[in-house]
């Protein structure tokens, strides 16, 4: 889709004249992609020479100067790579210099397409010039053999202070000790410094293990600006620095940091037993004694992959299937008989193939284990994605995300505690509450009006929330904040920050982040630290550092022990946790099968708990009482797969997803056609500029760099997940809907969530550059389509498109605010916090007679919001889009929210029926047994206001 560039396209390499353009936040993420542009630069140029060789002598020269330059812009990049390697670099640079422009051309076609086609990982060929005798299999890919079994090939990146001569020899040495039996292979890549180790580590996503050496040297031999921008944004996104004198083990620990699934072996010269006990240097997966053992280094390599390719579950699943089993339990699709001998249904098996059925069964023994109960390889597989995730223990869940909240909520809260959560979250928090009769204290979100939509929950918000209920008494009831990071829409918080100033106002608070959708986000670098696991391990970090004690007890002495300088003051302090009270407890769910490659309701549940002692028997219970005693295996097999392909691709993966969600954002709003009527929103539009600190406007604006992007996802309130394009296409004239099923329906593209006025694309990790260039193509097609009929149509066709344009984009309802729970649902009504018995409005609508319905265009509901009795829902009711409850059971019903209803022009609005009308919970009903209502009565009266007038103004 998008022509290689070559000068200033940000990817200026040593020994560039000019000073470069700052490189565009773009062309980051797209290591792989530059690299493979730069070769199918130097392949055009390369035919290009090869075509001219019957031209005049000047014009070949200009061709062969060309391909020299390429190359040149090429050959640092390659440094980072073991294939195509040096030597078939060398031979490239030895043609197009002795002038051979044929074989040039016919050698960097072989390179580029085995780059392409990652043929190299597996065929010896790639490796040798084409001239070359054939070599000896086993020495150089021994996973290469026509006949040998699929080897799964790696590179391990060495960083060695030995001279260059050395490294060759070193790469002999490795290659000698592969065995036949080797399940993987793999090829060293070779550096010297801090610097290009961590450039390799960024650039290079087939780099799986890494050898460091003592005694490296600082700083890289590859001067290219771009290379350094990237470096720096690494080092800042992730901290790292090697500001110690010890660059080998500030390496060992960055490079862990930025991608911990690394195997990290040191060798050290020097005191190898002192290195092995330092307490903070039990990352590493081994020490050595310089190379006194190669075999054994070459050996803990592998079983380091083994260990992370390992899938405990799905190995054994595997193993069950092949097994005679006779079945005389209650699941008779196991072994597929009754389907593949059926005269009916055997199409069936032939569609999903033996396999699946083979692997099916009821049984938890014989290999298999138990999901509610797991003490096999479940259990192990369960403890291997903690290890990924970065938790310390991990729940499988085959019932989706779903479950997975309302486990948490159900094993976390009891009736009566009070749950801070984000109104507009995914509807099992809502029913988590009802599950375990907490309250919720609803938490709003800035609106996004103009699109329909909400944005996250302004941490201002959260703390005034906190220090509203500390003053009235109730803080010690406030259990468990739950918040969506990142949200549908792609708003991503600033966990560290959220948590460190909760647990300032309380200490023991729980948090649940639903990262239903951000589950990959622990693969990219940039992404971790706004993860909760990410997040939570930073402040377990600083909860140890006295230099936090100290800022600590400055806070203190400043705001109190207690925090008892004013409201204004404590929203406006970025405020400090106690370290000596803190208790960090953190969980996260996610639906892997929203981002990972897991079977659809494939979720887990993440825990970071130092508490999780005192709620492990309630969260057993959870288990038990939302686990199907028949698990979907191939779901907890997927679950186990999706972790291992993360552990070991995810970091490329990932970065391709970003990478090609920044491709969508520049071809739409920069196509001369597309962006006539289309956009995709940046993050300026999607985050109000008060959360953006950093000044900060979107990845693709002109001057942003990387250093910028990093500064505000390390800094800014929040973020914007580069993958989630909102795209608008109400100025195409389309609502999101209609749009949706356009795109089904004639292109075959789908989506999921819409709005008034746009619809949201992802791209995840299953995503190419040629589903990128099929979305444009589409949108060009749809954009010429609108063209055609606007100049067909004439003046009459034009006034109809501005009108719905206008309808689409400035007539927008505006989005409802909760407005409170029923007096009869509160302990307290005239309490600021607005926390109700969300559960016992719930079951009162149970009972028919408590009950009524009244239709949304009825006068009578106009009646009621003036005059009373008020109207009180008696059920969630959640349009879609925008797909949150804009009315939740025992929620009194305002002006705005049923001016909101009545605009609304979806058709899906679950809980409501245009037919019955709205259901509300009577006034009989309400006024019946009326104790905390009485008292709201008299608080009423005491604070002078009527409840017809409090109904009137809809507060
Ligand atoms: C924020 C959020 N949480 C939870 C869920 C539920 O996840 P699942 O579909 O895996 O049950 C969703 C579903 O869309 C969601 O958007």
């Amino acid at each position: 889709m998008r022509e290689p560039k070559s000068a200033n396209s940000g990817e200026e390499l040593m020994n560039t004249p000019a000073k470069p353009e700052a490189p565009r936040v773009d062309q980051f993420f797209m290591a792989e992609e530059a690299r493979f542009d730069r070769w199918r630069t130097l392949l055009h140029a390369s035919r290009l020479w090869n075509r001219s060789l019957a031209q005049q002598e000047s014009s070949k020269a200009q061709h062969q100067a060309t391909v020299t330059n390429s190359l040149q812009e090429l050959r640092q990049w390659e440094d980072f790579f073991a294939y195509p390697g040096q030597k078939l670099v060398a031979l490239v640079e030895e043609r197009i210099s002795s002038g051979d422009a044929t074989g040039a051309a016919r050698l960097i076609q072989s390179i580029s397409n085995a780059l392409l086609t990652h043929s190299y990982r597996s065929n010896v060929g790639d490796w040798e010039s084409e001239d070359e005798a054939p070599i000896n299999l086993g020495e150089r890919v021994p996973g290469a053999g026509e006949d040998a079994a699929h080897r799964p090939y790696f590179e391990v990146l060495v960083v060695s202070p030995a001279r260059k001569t050395a490294w060759q020899e070193l790469a002999q040495d490795l290659r000698k000790l592969r065995r036949p039996q080797d399940k993987f292979v793999y090829e060293p890549v070779f550096v010297s410094s801090f610097e290009d180790a961590v450039l390799a580590t960024i650039l290079n996503g087939s780099i799986e293990a890494v050898i460091v050496y003592e005694g490296i040297s600082l700083h890289s031999s590859h001067t290219s600006t771009v290379l350094r921008e990237f470096l720096t944004s690494h080092l800042a996104a992730s901290g790292i620095s090697a500001s110690a004198n010890d660059y080998s083990m500030a390496l060992a620990q960055g490079l862990k940091q930025l991608r911990p699934e690394l195997d990290i072996y040191f060798l050290s010269d020097r005191k190898v037993e002192t290195v092995a006990g330092d307490v903070n240097a039990s990352f590493l997966r081994r020490v050595f004694y310089q190379v006194e053992e190669p075999l054994e280094l070459h050996l803990s390599i592998l079983d380091g992959i083994a260990d992370r390719f390992d899938t405990p579950y799905f190995d054994n699943l595997q193993k069950y299937a092949q097994r005679p089993i006779g079945t005389f339990h209650a699941l008779p699709i196991a072994r597929g008989k009754s389907i593949f001998k059926s005269n009916w249904i055997s199409d069936m098996g032939k569609f999903y193939g033996i396999n699946l059925f083979l692997a099916e069964s009821s049984a938890t023994t014989g290999g298999l284990d138990s999901l509610l109960e797991p003490t096999g390889n479940i259990k192990v597989a369960q403890d291997k994605a903690a290890r990924a995730f970065g938790a310390d223990h991990v729940f499988f869940v085959t019932n989706g995300t779903s479950t997975s909240n309302k486990m948490v909520e159900q094993a976390l809260l009891g009736p009566g505690d009070i749950v801070l959560v984000d109104r507009n979250c995914h509807k099992s928090h809502h029913y988590g509450a009802v599950l375990s009769g907490a309250y919720p204290l609803y938490v709003e979100a800035y609106p996004l009006t103009q699109y329909s939509m909400y944005g996250a929950v302004p941490l201002s918000t959260i703390k005034k929330a906190l220090l509203d209920l500390k003053a009235e008494g109730r803080l010690d009831r406030a259990r468990l904040l739950v918040l969506t990071n990142c949200t549908f829409d792609g708003h991503i918080y600033n966990p560290e920050r959220v948590m460190e100033e909760c647990l300032a106002i309380k200490p023991d608070l729980i948090f649940l982040w639903d990262e239903a959708w951000f589950g990959f986000a622990r693969w990219s670098p940039f992404y971790r630290r706004r993860t909760a696991m990410g997040a939570a391990a930073n402040l377990e970090k600083k909860f140890k550092d006295p230099a936090y004690r100290t800022a600590y007890a400055e806070q203190e002495k400043k705001l109190g022990a207690d925090l008892k300088a004013d409201e204004k003051t404590l929203l406006g302090t970025r405020l400090l946790a106690n370290p000596d009270k803190v208790r960090l407890r953190v969980y996260q769910t996610n639906s892997t099968h929203k981002s990972m490659s897991c079977l659809r309701q494939g979720s887990m549940v993440l825990v970071k708990d130092q508490d999780y002692h005192t709620v492990e028997e309630q969260f057993h219970e959870a288990v038990f009482t939302h686990a199907s005693t028949s698990p979907n295996l191939q779901i907890i097999a997927t679950l186990d797969v999706a972790r291992r392909q993360m552990e070991l691709e995810g970091y490329e993966l990932v970065n391709r997803a970003i990478q090609l969600a920044l491709d969508v954002r520049r071809e739409v709003n920069s196509h001369p056609l597309i962006s006539k009527y289309f956009r995709v929103l940046g993050a300026d539009e999607m985050i109000p500029a008060e959360f953006r600190n950093s000044g900060f406007v979107d990845y693709l604006t002109p001057g942003v760099n990387w250093a910028t992007a990093v500064k505000a996802l390390r800094e800014d309130e929040f973020a914007l997940d580069v993958t989630r394009l909102t795209l608008v296409c109400g100025s195409a004239g389309f609502d999101g809907t209609q749009f949706k099923n356009l795109l089904a329906a004639e292109f075959d593209i789908q989506l999921n969530k819409t709005s008034r006025n746009s619809v949201l694309l992802q791209t995840n990790i299953n995503n190419t550059r040629s589903d990128i260039a099929q979305l444009i193509k589409v949108l060009v097609q749809i954009s010429q389509g609108i063209e055609k009929k606007l100049v067909d149509g004439g003046k009459p066709a034009r006034t109809a498109f501005e009108a719905r344009v206008k309808s689409l984009m400035t007539d927008v309802p505006d989005l409802p605010n909760f407005s409170r729970f029923f007096d009869r649902f509160r302990e307290n009504p005239s309490s600021k916090t607005s926390e109700g018995d969300m559960r016992a409005a719930f079951f009162a609508a149970y009972r028919q007679e408590q009950c009524e319905h009244l239709k949304l265009s009825s006068p009578e509901i106009d009646k009621r919001l003036k005059e009373g009795p008020e109207l009180v829902s008696a059920n969630f009711v959640i349009p879609y889009p925008p797909g949150f409850p804009i009315m939740v059971p025992g929620q009194v019903i305002n002006a705005q929210t049923i001016e909101f209803m009545r605009k609304l022009d979806v058709k899906e609005i679950h809980g409501f029926s245009a037919a019955l009308g709205l259901k509300l919970l009577n006034p009989a009903f309400l006024q019946s047994v009326n104790a905390p209502a009485k008292e709201s009565a008299t608080n009423a009266a005491k604070q002078g206001k009527s409840k017809t007038a409090r109904a009137a103004s809809g507060d």
